[in-house]
């Protein structure tokens, strides 16, 4: 059973399967990302803003991050699901987790995606297509205002010894 956690320093041990894989597809957020996280240019760390990791027994399989992009609208980035992980749910498990974390802040989220194997996922979870902003596919609206009632609280958990020694937060939402 996959468990979601949100991520509060990049796991650079458990990242490193994820990372030569994606770059093997041709993708290269996976990189960006561990790039932008070790500047600081981009921790998912502003307020609203979380990194998610899902792991299957000690195996990090998928990534996705949320960053505020305006007062109201978050913007979905870095979303990848292994390929020995894929077309089992996990994928759409992950992007339930972040909605539901999304709507606690903003009212809609977007995204940009540039495969046909995306644009399926994601209209199939509930995404329209935007034709008419450049850096904006697909987007969603959550509800009229955001949800301002405080989620749970997240219990910090021991980092496992396979995240490299990084902290980890529960997710709880
Ligand atoms: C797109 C991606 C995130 C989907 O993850 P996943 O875990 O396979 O998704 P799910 O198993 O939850 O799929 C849910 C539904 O989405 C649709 N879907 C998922 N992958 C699809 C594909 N390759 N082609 C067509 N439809 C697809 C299907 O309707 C699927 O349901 P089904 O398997 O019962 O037919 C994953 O393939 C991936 O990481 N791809 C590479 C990176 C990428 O494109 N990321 C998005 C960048 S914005």
């Amino acid at each position: 059973m996959p468990a979601i956690f949100q991520i509060s320093d990049w796991p650079s041990a458990a990242v490193q399967e994820i990372l030569a894989e994606s770059e093997r597809e041709g993708f290269c957020f996976v990189r960006r990302a561990a790039e932008e996280w070790t500047s600081g240019a981009n921790r998912f760390s502003k307020e609203d803003e979380a990194f998610f990791g899902v792991f299957e027994r000690d195996r990090l399989v998928a990534l996705a991050g949320i960053n505020r992009e305006s007062e109201h609208r978050g913007r979905l980035r870095r979303f990848y699901v292994r390929r020995e992980a894929r077309r089992m749910g996990i994928g759409g498990q992950l992007l339930r987790h972040v909605l539901a974390f999304a709507a606690r802040h903003y009212t809609e989220v977007v995204l940009r995606c540039d495969t046909g194997a995306a644009d399926s996922f994601y209209c199939v979870q509930g995404f329209s297509r935007a034709d008419s902003e450049g850096n904006i596919t697909h987007w969603i609206q959550l509800r009229e205002t955001p949800n301002q009632l405080p989620g749970p609280t997240s219990p910090s958990v021991t980092p496992p010894a396979w995240a490299g020694g990084a902290p980890f937060v529960a997710a709880d939402h």
